[in-house]
């Protein structure tokens, strides 16, 4: 079992020599003004929750897109505060970008053009050429920053996610000795649909350059593969999952990413998260009705409209459960500036606002929406409460909401209604599967797990927290330095 420990045994051991660099845009922390206060807030991105505790046992810098109004303010010469604020493990380095890259880079390219792309929701990607020269100029901005912060140290570069597809090579451009492993957080698709993309050659090129590619299951490797041999000249190896590209070898492997399970386990436990629990519960105005819950950041592959049809359905179907079940929704906004998300936001508004008149008998409503940014402790007290959760992705790299929801629930008790197109299906075979397209079934498998016996529920939820447990986040860290550090020892 890997452990937060273990895991700095190994970076001590392996890496004693190199500096460690994670890259990706989103920062683990943003720091806001709030008046003349300074405020330290958690963005809501599975990559930053995941990665922070294996920075915690890793050292070294991270370097990140400094997105909040008192970044500037809190950082030294080189760009660079120590975090977490309370108790520093590692550096963070900013990188700064003016309002126009972040519109063209983040809102655009990465946003409206990869995102889309890579997600099968039936949102249309948009390729705008500007966007796509800001993304080139940002990836040079970010391998800048790298290359200074390095200087003539050996080091490990980990590189994350979409945002940063050309990264890998510009740094190798400027120092070959570098090692890189980019871990693509999202799905990769099938190469019919990736090829809309206009610039799919200089993608590919840009991540070819990494020693390493993780993906989060083994098809969207495939998938990648698949890509590879269709729409550039590379020597693709499908027995052992690499690609030779321009003489260099690049393996494409599968690491399921997870969460920090005992660190989580042991918080939801807490007396805080107990109290937290009365207290929601109070301002909420909840009595002894039975729990539903959704957590997510408001995006449309998260099926939030699906979900809430679902209940409608559900409310409709039996009516025998109006006043005894609230289905209540927590939402982050997120990427607002985009109009597809502008639309969901409305779209939400209106089922909430539809459900709520068409089964609400007074003061009592079924859906409790909250689209505000919670604290960490209400949200472990909203997932200890959730009598059964809800993650109905329309299609989803991993989520580790739902592994979240897993290793809060130390009680073993809570019903996971879980949409079969996450990474998370693979391993959380114990969940209810639900197609969240398909609105009846969905609306059945709430009923199932209101009325599944207490043993039922324990023996799913103690076979979920195994496997959670198990293959923890300090596991999927170990395995990605695991095979790194063979590169830098040239096996
Ligand atoms: O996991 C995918 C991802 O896009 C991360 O890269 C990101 O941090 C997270 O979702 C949240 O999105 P954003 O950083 O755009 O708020």
């Amino acid at each position: 079992m890997w452990t937060k420990e273990s895991l700095d045994a190994l970076v001590r051991e392996k890496l004693s020599d190199y500096l460690f660099v994670v890259v990706s845009n989103r920062e683990p922390y943003i720091h806001t003004f709030s008046g003349k206060k300074i405020n330290v807030e958690i963005p809501p991105s599975g990559l930053t929750v995941a990665l922070d505790p294996v920075m915690q046992a890793c050292g070294g810098t991270w370097v990140a897109h400094g997105s909040g109004n008192a970044d500037k303010r809190v950082v030294d010469k080189d760009n660079k505060v120590s975090v977490p604020p309370a108790n520093p493990r590692y550096a963070l380095k900013r990188v700064w970008l003016s309002k126009e890259e972040e519109i063209g880079y983040y809102y655009g390219f990465a946003n409206s053009a990869l995102w889309p792309l890579c997600h099968i929701a039936y949102t249309r990607p948009v390729f705008v050429e500007s966007d796509w020269n800001t993304y080139k100029k940002v990836n040079e901005i970010f391998a800048q920053s790298v290359i200074d912060e390095i200087g003539d140290r050996k080091a490990f570069v980990f590189i994350q996610d979409y945002h940063l597809a050309l990264l890998s090579r510009l740094i190798k451009e400027r120092n070959p000795n570098i090692i890189t492993a980019q871990f693509w957080h999202i799905p990769w698709p099938n190469p019919e649909a990736f090829r809309r993309c206009p610039w799919q050659e200089e993608i590919l090129s840009g991540l070819l350059g990494n020693d390493l590619l993780g993906f989060h299951i083994r098809h969207h490797c495939n998938n990648f593969l698949e890509t590879v041999e269709r729409a550039i000249e590379a020597r693709v190896d499908r027995e052992r999952y690499q690609v030779t590209f321009k003489g260099k070898r690049t393996a494409a492997w599968p690491f399921p990413i997870s969460v920090d399970f005992e660190a989580i386990s042991r918080e939801a436990a807490s007396k805080e998260v107990a109290a937290e629990m009365r207290m929601l519960k109070a301002r909420l105005g909840l009595g002894r009705e039975m729990i539903g819950a959704g957590l997510d950041r408001l995006d449309y592959t998260k099926g939030i409209p699906d979900r809430l049809r679902a209940m409608d359905r559900f409310l409709e179907k039996y009516p025998r459960y109006r006043k005894r079940v609230v289905f209540i929704q927590a939402g982050v906004p997120s990427r607002i500036r985009i109009p597809q998300y502008k639309r969901l936001n409305e779209e939400i508004d209106e089922l909430v606002e539809q459900i709520n008149w068409k089964y609400g008998v007074g003061e009592w409503k079924p859906v409790i929406y909250l689209r505000e940014h919670l604290p960490p402790t209400t949200l472990m007290a909203l997932r200890r409460l959730a009598d059964f959760f809800v993650v109905s992705s329309l299609h989803d790299g991993m989520n580790l909401v739902a592994k979240e929801y897993v290793a809060s629930r130390f009680d073993e008790k809570g019903v996971l209604i879980l949409s079969p197109f996450t990474g998370a299906a693979r391993e959380l075979t114990d969940a209810l599967l639900i197609n969240p397209y398909a609105t009846d079934h969905f609306a059945e498998a709430i009923r199932a797990a209101l009325e599944m016996p207490r043993e039922e529920q324990q023996r799913r939820m103690r076979k979920m927290r195994e496997v959670v447990r198990e293959n923890n986040i300090y596991k999927w860290a170990a395995d990605i330095i695991t095979e790194l550090v063979k590169f830098g020892s040239g096996e």
